[in-house]
């Protein structure tokens, strides 16, 4: 099939001898994607060749346009104040979001966050704020426009108008080993954050054990890339390089995680959640024009954390989007596990300090306890999860607690305590911690 003087294999054939496409070729292949014009065989083989010879990137711009432009581009310029969101390449129990959003709401800044779902050990957004009872996350662009202009803030799930390109191709990415190629990543990313509306956006890029890139170097490549693409879009871009060697905080799940965000707005958050989670709000203050700097953001975060704004804007969401806001004040509304296993230290090698928390294995014991999704339809548990989870640094001697498991299921239980037990390893000397935020790309 063609269109024009355009037909797929000759743009497939340049790009696997190593052309640079131009604006228009890469405009048909995000277009014909959708309308047919490109079918999924062709549009696999030219996913496999950019895998192979890359994109420049004036070419990776070209290509988060055009798949931003297949779909509905939401208008938010009539909304009044700066229109900033956060996007995570994910990680084992990162929950940044949930605070994060209502926070940066409550210093002044408009955030229209359009999140995902979890898939394979990392959780997502969406399945944390669906186990608050009620909670609705597929709205649709009116809806998602009215709780903006009342609460500043909303949280929702894509909706099917907005960049369609991306749906196709990352299906179709999923199934053909084309998931790990840097440019496709940046256009599936950064399309979908264009379409949303906004004026500019702060990048969490993970990397480590528990991370979609495990090595700094890519991670970095990446947010080069993104950082970049959001230049050539005319919309400011930071990006934070953070290390995602052990979950962050100390629960993964999303009951677990629900609580522990609750906490963090009341105050009492984890040290390394909150770090990661003033940094990013901080430079969504500062981006968003609503701080000078980074002193002053932290300044207005602690206030309105201490104030209890922060904590007000996460009920006006619940009321808006239909969650029973009573959560706040009492946990046992969420979804609550059958059992609850304490995992303790114990053999010989159990003393002295935590030298590991890995990342992936904790993300396996979630999936093993029910409460992750090794396929996009399968269902997941929101009452399982891991809580009170020992950190890298901490002392350890036979009989400390290493975590608290929420279970539904004996055997299923017995299989995540192995996998805790694995993820945590132990050293006679105090480790070095690694600095958790590492970089930031501006
Ligand atoms: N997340 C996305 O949205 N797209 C990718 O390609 C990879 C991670």
């Amino acid at each position: 099939m063609s269109s024009g003087t355009y037909f797929p294999q000759n743009i497939i054939i340049k790009k696997r001898d190593g052309g640079a496409l131009t604006q228009d070729e890469i405009g048909f292949f995000a277009r014909g994607v959708v309308n047919g014009q490109f079918a999924d065989y062709q549009a696999t083989a030219l996913l496999m060749a950019i895998f192979w010879r890359g994109m420049t990137p004036q070419e990776t711009a070209w290509l988060t346009d055009a798949m931003m432009r297949s779909g509905d581009v939401i208008d938010l310029r009539d909304l009044p104040g700066a229109k900033v969101d956060k996007h995570s390449t994910g990680g084992v129990g990162d929950k940044v979001s949930l605070i994060l959003a209502p926070l940066a709401a409550a210093c002044g800044i408009t955030v229209p966050m359009m999140s995902g779902r979890g898939l394979g050990h990392t959780g997502g957004t969406l399945d944390k704020l669906e186990a608050i009872p009620g909670f609705r996350v597929m709205l649709d662009v009116p809806e998602f426009r009215a709780i903006l202009q009342k609460v500043g803030m909303a949280m929702i799930g894509q909706t099917p108008q907005v960049v369609p390109a991306d749906r196709k191709l990352y299906s179709l990415r999923d199934v053909t080993g084309t998931v790990e190629c840097i440019p496709l990543i940046c256009a599936s990313i950064m399309s979908k954050k264009l379409a949303e509306g906004i004026d500019s956006l702060v990048l969490d890029v993970k990397f480590g054990q528990g991370a979609f890139m495990k090595k700094k170097e890519d991670a970095l490549t990446l947010a080069r890339a993104m950082v970049a693409v959001g230049q050539a879009a005319g919309k400011p871009v930071w990006a934070q390089l953070t290390a995602m060697n052990q979950p962050l905080g100390r629960c993964a799940g999303h009951t677990t995680e629900v609580i522990e965000s609750i906490e963090c707005l009341k105050g009492r958050g984890p040290d390394d959640l909150m770090e990661v989670t003033f940094a990013l709000t901080g430079h969504m203050l500062v981006l968003g024009g609503a701080a000078k700097d980074m002193a002053e953001a932290r300044t207005k975060m602690d206030t309105a954390i201490a104030n209890g704004r922060a904590l007000q804007k996460f009920h006006e969401m619940c009321v808006a989007q239909g969650g029973d806001p009573r959560v706040i004040e009492d946990y046992s509304i969420l979804p609550t596990a059958n059992k609850k296993i304490e995992v303790r230290a114990r053999g010989a090698d159990a003393s002295g300090f935590v030298s590991e928390v890995d990342a992936l294995r904790c993300g396996h014991a979630i999936m093993a306890l029910g409460g992750g999704r090794a396929a996009v339809t399968d269902k997941v548990d929101h009452a399982v999860g891991i809580a009170d989870l020992i950190k890298i640094g901490e002392p350890v001697a036979p009989g400390t607690l290493l975590c608290t498991l929420h279970v539904n299921d004996d055997a299923k239980g017995t299989r995540a305590e192995a996998l805790v037990r694995e993820a945590v390893k132990f050293t006679a000397a105090a480790p070095t911690l690694e600095p958790l935020v590492q970089e930031l790309i501006s």
